[in-house]
């Protein structure tokens, strides 16, 4: 084949997403031996046979073929760097990697979303490749996300939920479940706002009070009416009065009718916002980088159906 044709060829190939696993083993001199591997797949359940196929340029491959065992580790979604490193070639690749000794002798690596520990069955040829083909004689599972290989890019695993989308509500009885979307949104606000509300209460501010700071540090100065209008969607109110209530306990000031931040006001903005973010930085922990970003679009999305009325908040910051 050309150089043109072996690179469509692997293009094509990639389109069968699969895994990604780490398959280890001892060389001769007890050293531990890793390469990443994505051409791992099952054969049979009784015996119990796995296969994969090593490159034969591979560092590796004396190792593996002189070796009676290996271990299979099948990679969870927060293993793309491990992956990468086992990728190198020659590089020391257990060097800042924990493990121990399997059942086989093969080195098994603490973290994986499934192990199988196999005694090495069958070596057969498969042109540029070996195939190699394990019983498995131990294995283990965890509950983690798997890492995903496509198209030659890292891709996390999504569930398809099934086309009927579940109303979570009865009315007939008037019961509502977990399902009901309005329901998980307004839980999800109330649970992930409460040590925002715990850090206005040490600052004696009221939410509607915190809304105002807010609005205001988008966009400023502005008249009572339009702070009224800005927080109309939030059933918070903030009439004259309320802002110069405001303005008397130093959290803004009025000049010419319009109202800005003051300092004071400004700061305890700032000190609210630094405890959402710091609850914010630990909420994103538990997520992966593309669970996040479907979260905000989705939200986006919902934003953007329900509030054809809303004034854009943002509006004076963004750029034209
Ligand atoms: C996602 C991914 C999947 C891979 N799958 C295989 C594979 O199935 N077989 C293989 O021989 N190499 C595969 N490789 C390449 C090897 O990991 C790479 O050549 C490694 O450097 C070999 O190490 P060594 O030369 O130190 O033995 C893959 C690499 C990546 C990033």
């Amino acid at each position: 084949m050309t150089a043109e044709k072996i690179k469509d060829f692997r293009a094509a190939l990639g389109t069968f997403a699969t895994g990604v696993t780490i398959i280890t083993t001892l060389a001769e001199d007890g050293e531990p031996i890793g390469v990443t591997a994505s051409s791992f797949n099952s054969v049979s359940l009784d015996p119990p046979l796995v296969l994969w196929s090593l490159a034969k340029s591979s560092l590796s491959k004396d190792a593996f073929c002189s070796s009676d065992h290996f271990a299979i580790h099948v990679l969870s979604a927060s293993q793309q760097d491990m992956s990468n490193n086992f990728a190198k070639s020659g590089a020391d690749k257990f060097q800042d990697v924990r493990w121990q000794k399997g059942e086989t002798g093969s080195p098994v690596i603490d973290q994986y979303a499934a192990l199988f520990e196999c005694k090495t069955m069958h070596q057969y040829e498969g042109g540029d490749h070996i195939i190699l083909v394990g019983e498995v004689v131990h294995f283990d599972r965890r509950d983690e996300e798997p890492l995903v290989f496509h198209g030659g890019r890292y891709a996390e695993a999504r569930l398809k939920t099934s086309d009927e989308v579940e109303q979570g509500i009865d009315l007939d009885q008037g019961k509502f479940t977990d399902d009901f979307l309005l329901y998980l949104i307004a839980r999800a606000y109330f649970q992930s706002s409460q040590p925002t509300r715990t850090a206005l209460e040490q600052l004696s501010l009221s939410q509607s009070q915190y809304m105002v700071l807010s609005v205001l540090s988008m966009n400023a100065p502005a008249t009572a009416a339009d702070i009224t209008d800005r927080l109309a969607h939030t059933g918070f109110e903030a009439d004259q009065a309320a802002l110069e209530q405001m303005a008397t306990r130093d959290l803004l000031v009025q000049t010419n009718g319009e109202f800005d931040l003051s300092d004071k006001g400004r700061s305890h903005l700032i000190e609210t916002l630094s405890v959402a973010k710091a609850f914010e930085d630990d909420l994103t922990d538990h997520f992966t980088a593309t669970e996040i970003a479907d979260t905000k679009r989705v939200l986006k999305k919902l934003i953007d159906l329900t509030g054809q009325d809303v004034p854009d908040l943002f509006a004076a910051n963004q750029p034209e």
